[in-house]
Parts: structure tokens; C-alpha cells; sequence
């Protein structure tokens, strides 16, 4: 069966099971050779038009924002959580494990909301899922809103700060987690924590990377 019509098969077969360095009370479904992971992820499935391996790496906005909400649970307890550009299910995963009443995570990536129900079963969690690009649509009911390591290609950081601003505007708050990639739009976060994260160097610059966890200000 081609990982198209299989993605569980193709995430079971293709990760190993491993902590997460920066928050290691969640265990996911990571890639375990990372380059040889992404290539062969673009081989098998770029010809079909399917986006790189995201969901197979817990990546260094997301290792912040889950560490930052383990440790400060009362930013979830008993609230709905929107877990923007989910990827693996991370950040959703430890805002229900924190005490959260619901999380909806959301991708544009069918395979990471395939990889975000492995997930959160391994994690004994439940989420709601959506695959679906809601950046101009009107945002989902929520609480508060994660956004783990969006903001590394232009085009998508203006489309994301403007469905986050819509949700600011709306008195939703909007936590984001990140590195300091490239157009992290800086002049609008109030920091809150700041860590040493373990990253993949075969794909960042670095094996840690310094991460910060945000909050959006209003525009
Ligand atoms: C670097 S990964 C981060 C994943 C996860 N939040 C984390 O920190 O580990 C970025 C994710 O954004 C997703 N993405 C890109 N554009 C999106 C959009 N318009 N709406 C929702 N997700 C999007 C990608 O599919 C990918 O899973």
C-alpha cells in the first residue's frame, strides 16, 4: 500500500517511539534518522505533491510552548485549546495533559493530523482534529491558541499574524513558541520563558537552540 493511502501504516513503519528531549513526559512518533527521513519522505511523496516530514520532528517552538505549559498548567486547566499548525500533536498533547477541558489541533498536512492521533493515543490524550488551512476563515472557538515554529517562510508568517491578530482582536490569547526563525514578528511578543532546547542538527544550525515562548501582543 503507497503511504498516500496508508499514512498510519507509513508513520508506524517510518519513526521509532522516543521522548521528547525538552518536555520527555510525552513520547511521540519521531524520525529516527532525520535527513534520511526527510529525503525519502520527499521522494515517496513529493512526486505526489505532499509537503516535507513535519509531523516527524518535535521542532524547537513546540518543545518551548509544551515545556512552558506543563510547567504552568493553570494557563490550560479546564480551558479549549486551539493547537495551530500541529505537526506531530506536541503542544496539544501537553495542554490536555496539563489539564485542558478540550483541544482541537489543526494542519494543513493530512499525515500530521494522522501523526497527531498516534499521538495523542500513545500519550492517552484525546484531541479533535482538522485538516484544512483556517487562515482566512473564521477562527475555531477557543481559549487560548498555540502556535509552535510557524514563522520560518514569509508568505505563511503574514497569512498566520494575520489570522492570529483576527483571534487577538477577538480578546482570544495567543501563545507562540520559536526559535527566532526568520520572520518571527518580534516587535509584537511579550516574552515569557526562555530555554535550551535539543534540537536535530541535521536539519537546524545547531544541536540546541535557544527557543522563547510569547505572547502576542494586539496589533
Ligand atoms: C515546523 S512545523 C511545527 C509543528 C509543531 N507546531 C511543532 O512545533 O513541532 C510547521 C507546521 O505548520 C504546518 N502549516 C503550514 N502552513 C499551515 C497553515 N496555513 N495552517 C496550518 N498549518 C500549517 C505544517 O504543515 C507543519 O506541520
Amino acid at each position: 500500500m503507497s503511504p498516500i493511502e496508508d499514512p498510519v501504516g507509513f508513520i508506524r513503519r517510518e519513526t521509532k517511539i522516543k521522548p521528547v528531549p525538552h518536555a520527555e513526559e510525552i513520547r511521540l512518533h519521531l524520525a529516527d534518522e532525520a535527513m534520511e527521513m526527510w529525503q525519502k519522505t520527499e521522494e515517496e511523496l513529493g512526486e505526489l505533491g505532499l509537503a516535507p516530514p513535519f509531523w516527524a520532528f518535535a521542532w524547537a517552538g513546540g518543545q518551548g510552548l509544551a515545556r512552558y505549559i506543563l510547567d504552568t498548567p493553570s494557563l490550560v486547566a479546564g480551558k479549549k485549546v486551539l493547537d495551530f499548525a500541529c505537526g506531530s500533536g506536541l503542544v496539544g498533547i501537553a495542554a490536555m495533559m496539563a489539564g485542558a477541558r478540550s483541544c482541537h489541533a489543526v494542519d494543513i498536512d493530512p499525515f500530521a493530523l494522522a501523526a497527531t492521533s498516534l499521538n495523542a493515543k500513545l500519550n492517552g490524550v484525546e484531541l479533535t482534529l482538522e485538516t484544512a488551512d483556517i487562515t482566512s476563515s473564521d477562527p475555531p472557538e477557543a481559549d487560548i491558541v498555540f502556535c509552535g515554529d510557524v514563522f520560518y517562510e514569509k508568505p505563511m508568517a503574514v497569512k498566520v499574524l494575520a489570522f492570529l491578530d483576527r483571534l487577538t482582536d477577538g480578546d482570544t490569547e495567543v501563545l507562540i513558541g520559536d526559535p527566532g526563525r526568520s520572520f518571527l514578528p518580534t516587535k509584537r511578543l511579550i516574552e515569557l520563558a526562555e530555554y535550551s532546547v535539543p534540537v536535530v542538527a541535521a536539519l537546524e544550525d545547531n544541536e540546541v537552540k535557544r527557543t522563547r515562548v510569547f505572547r502576542l501582543s494586539k496589533n
